[in-house]
């Protein structure tokens, strides 16, 4: 079928990543894995952190970054954390262990999450972690445990009254018995401020709910708690794909686009282009003046000695990753091709949320480069150099699992043993739904390392002995 300009999103261009793709180290490395395998730029981490800290210090607002650790498991970013005195945002005694295991101080650490469990918030104390408390139950087992520990480090975390129904944080009523049971138990638990993590992206939202905190640490202050720090949560929107071309995919997508006429709505999509993103939403929060009026957030905190805690999981991740699949077979379709990857759709998690992964995968072709690639067919010389259009599926038995139900138009037919990259996959798409389903191994996460203008290569975590 001839490809007449489908709808395509291609991720913003990243030449230096672009630069490591055009040589043979993809290749290598699906040749060496003989399976999909993540690739993970810890350098580009630094510079999302370093955005993040050089936002706060041009506004002048004392500040802390953790990053929220969900957002990707490798170990590679708390590695990073760890020698830069960056925080991490942990949700589990998991990821409590993995962080203090890679040498991240208790004290850089933040426990958010619901009703944590009781030995999660043990080690929280004992390792002198903040908490984050999400309800009234969960602060008396502080105060309880603090019987037998140190005294606890303690946020309240607030419920959005912009979203009432989000199942997370302490309503109205139950912050005024939070804080009263926070000034009677003085000695056991160092009550430091309070806390939010608001959905979607906007940032207004985020500045008005930081002002309404920035009040309630002067109110508690007055009951004799030291109340100075506030956390805004994560959020801060990944901008992955022109503003140009993400008008026009989203104009131009219809049922027609996609293998078996799978829908989507266009709103369960990620806003995959976002005009403010990174360090600059952070920016556009200090900037903005909470509810409307009166000085914009970064004089408020300033004024009432507030220091500003935020937890970015995807941002810090922007661009900082992608994933390499190899193509194992393909098949034709009425109009269309049917590629099967050689992984499945777990690691690409956006396509189990009624979803879709939506920044276009690349296409690295074997055969130009590599003579006779054992196993494989002789590449030679392409017969057919006509764009395609195909969807991509997992090595499964599911219909379910595909990596991408849209019908991508690649500049030529793709082949066995070509390699699909999907961009920037980092933040939360590599391993949030990983499993060794039909006993596939995970893909194995390779760390780039660059140091005097080379480029090495490890894993992430060695190999059991
Ligand atoms: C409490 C909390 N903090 C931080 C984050 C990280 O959010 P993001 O990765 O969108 O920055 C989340 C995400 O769910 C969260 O629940």
């Amino acid at each position: 079928m001839a490809v007449t300009n489908p709808p395509s999103l291609p991720a913003h261009p990243d030449p230096r990543l672009d630069a490591i793709l055009a040589g043979d180290l993809p290749h290598e490395l699906a040749h060496a894995f003989g399976g999909p395998f993540h690739l993970l730029l810890p350098e580009r981490f630094d510079a999302n952190v370093a955005a993040f800290r050089t936002a706060l210090d041009e506004a002048g607002v004392d500040g802390h970054v953790y990053y929220a650790k969900k957002a990707n498991k490798a170990a590679a970013w708390i590695e990073r954390c760890a020698v830069n005195g960056t925080g991490v945002d942990v949700a589990s005694l998991g990821e409590l262990r993995e962080a203090l295991g890679h040498g991240v101080r208790g004290e850089n650490l933040v426990v958010t999450g619901p009703a944590k469990s009781d030995d999660l918030l043990r080690i929280a104390v004992l390792q002198g972690c903040l908490i984050a408390v999400d309800a009234l139950d969960e602060l008396d087992r502080i105060v309880a445990l603090t019987t037998v520990t140190r005294p606890a480090r303690l946020l309240l975390r607030r419920l959005p009254p912009a979203q009432p129904h989000s199942r997370f944080g302490l309503d109205d009523a139950e912050l005024a018995t939070a804080l009263q049971r926070c000034a009677d138990a003085v000695g056991s638990v160092r009550m430091e401020g309070f806390s939010f993590h608001l959905s979607g992206y906007a940032t207004q939202p985020r500045a008005d709910l930081a002002g309404e905190l920035v009040e309630l640490c002067l109110k508690a202050r007055a009951m004799g708690l030291p109340a100075d720090r506030i956390s805004i949560g994560g959020g801060f929107a990944v901008d992955y794909a022109a503003a140009g071309d993400w008008e026009r995919f989203l104009a131009e997508q219809g049922p027609g686009d996609y293998h078996a006429g799978k829908t989507f709505t266009p709103a369960d999509f990620y806003p995959y282009h976002s005009p403010v993103a990174g360090a600059d939403a952070l920016r556009a929060i200090l900037a903005a003046r909470p509810s409307g009026g009166g000085a914009p957030l970064a004089d408020r905190l300033r004024e009432a000695g507030v220091t500003l805690l935020m937890e970015p999981g995807r941002a810090l991740l922007d661009r900082a990753g992608c994933t390499v699949f190899r193509v194992q077979g393909v098949k034709e379709r009425s109009g269309y091709a049917i590629l099967t990857a050689d992984g499945t759709s777990l690691s690409l998690s956006e396509q189990w949320f009624n979803s879709e992964y939506l920044p276009d995968p690349v296409l690295l072709t074997t055969g130009e480069r590599r003579e006779g690639a054992p196993g494989l067919p002789n590449p030679g010389e392409r017969p057919d150099t006509a764009p395609v259009r195909a969807c991509v599926g997992g090595a499964t038995c599911l219909e379910s699992d595909m990596l991408t139900w849209r019908k991508v138009a690649f500049p030529v037919r793709p082949r066995p043993g070509d390699l699909l990259v999907y961009p920037n996959t980092a933040g939360y798409q590599m391993d949030s739904n990983e499993s060794p389903f039909h006993d596939l191994s995970l893909p194995p996460k390779v760390v780039l390392d660059e140091a005097d203008g080379r480029v090495r290569w490890r894993l992430d975590r060695r190999p059991p002995s």
